[in-house]
């Protein structure tokens, strides 16, 4: 009986962990679809022609522009120069009634994170993958998970950039990591 009971323990063990490794982080993080599937391909790739920097751009000022406006686009899709169907609904949805795209960004950090790109991109000269993996080749959109408690989205690569990442970084640079550094 005291083996059997051994087996039913190690089994509920097994339930347990197979549970938490595979349902649970399901459970807890909430998908959420972007507007419409954006392909950042059709406009790096040799075909499109672009550079980072035509829609992602740095100030003189330092001030990083984020994820483009909708005027960033309209100007070379007034007409449709594809004809894809998600062109036309693009076109359709925003360029035509002039509605902000409600994109979502994968790496958000809490209001109070300071996160300058500037001193990332310029000073310590960091390629972009470095961050977010290879999201400049992507041809379509993941949906965005946040973490339910947390309200934290994970980003492309498959976490949340937490603070443990940020200060491994700096320490590794020689940074003092002051708490100052990062919080407002
Ligand atoms: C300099 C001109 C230019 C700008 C600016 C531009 N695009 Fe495009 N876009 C293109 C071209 C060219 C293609 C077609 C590439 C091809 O034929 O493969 C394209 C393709 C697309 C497609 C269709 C993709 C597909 O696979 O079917 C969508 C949707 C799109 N663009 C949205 C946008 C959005 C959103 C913006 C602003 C963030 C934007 N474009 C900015 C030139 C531009
Ligand atoms: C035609 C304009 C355009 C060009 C060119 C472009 N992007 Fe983007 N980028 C966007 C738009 C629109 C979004 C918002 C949708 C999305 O997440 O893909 C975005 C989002 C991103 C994000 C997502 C940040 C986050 O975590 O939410 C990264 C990273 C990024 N771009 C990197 C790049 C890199 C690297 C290149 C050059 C290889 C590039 N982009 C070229 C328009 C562009
Ligand atoms: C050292 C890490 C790091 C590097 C390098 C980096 N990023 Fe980011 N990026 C972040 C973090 C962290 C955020 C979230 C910032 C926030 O929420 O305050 C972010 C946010 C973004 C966003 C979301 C929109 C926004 O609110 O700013 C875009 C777009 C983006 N990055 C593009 C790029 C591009 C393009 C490059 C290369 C030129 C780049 N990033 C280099 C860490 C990085
Ligand atoms: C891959 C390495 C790397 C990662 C990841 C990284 N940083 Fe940095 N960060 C640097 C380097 C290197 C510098 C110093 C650049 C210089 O001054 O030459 C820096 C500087 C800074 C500064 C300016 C500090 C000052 O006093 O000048 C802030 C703020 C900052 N980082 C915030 C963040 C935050 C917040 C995160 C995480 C979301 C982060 N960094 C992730 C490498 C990194
Ligand atoms: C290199 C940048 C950096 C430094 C230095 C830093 N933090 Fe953070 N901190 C972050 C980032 C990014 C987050 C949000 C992501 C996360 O929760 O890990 C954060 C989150 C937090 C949170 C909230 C945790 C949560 O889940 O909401 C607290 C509290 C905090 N930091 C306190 C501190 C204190 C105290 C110090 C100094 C001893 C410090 N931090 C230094 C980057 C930094």
């Amino acid at each position: 009986m005291k083996h059997g009971g051994l087996i039913s323990f190690g089994t509920g063990c097994a339930i347990a962990l197979a549970a938490g490794w595979l349902v649970f982080p399901k459970v807890i993080y909430t998908a959420e679809r972007q507007p419409f599937a954006f392909s950042h391909t059709a406009h790096t790739s040799e075909k499109g022609g672009m550079k980072c920097e035509d829609c992602h751009s740095l100030a003189a000022d330092g001030q990083f522009s984020g994820i483009p406006k909708l005027e960033q686009c309209a100007g070379c899709h007034a007409q449709p120069v594809k004809g894809s169907a998600v062109e036309k609904e693009f076109i359709a949805n925003f360029v035509t009634t002039g509605r902000e795209i409600p994109w979502q960004s994968y790496s958000r950090q809490p209001q109070n994170v300071y996160f300058p790109h500037a001193t990332h991109i310029k000073l310590a000269k960091l390629q972009c993958t470095r961050c977010h993996g290879e999201h400049g080749k992507s041809a379509s959109l993941e949906p965005v998970q946040r973490n339910r408690v947390s309200g934290y989205s994970k980003t492309i690569a498959d976490r949340h950039m937490e603070m443990g990442d940020c200060e491994r970084c700096h320490a590794e640079n020689g940074l003092k990591n002051s708490c100052l550094d990062c919080h407002k």
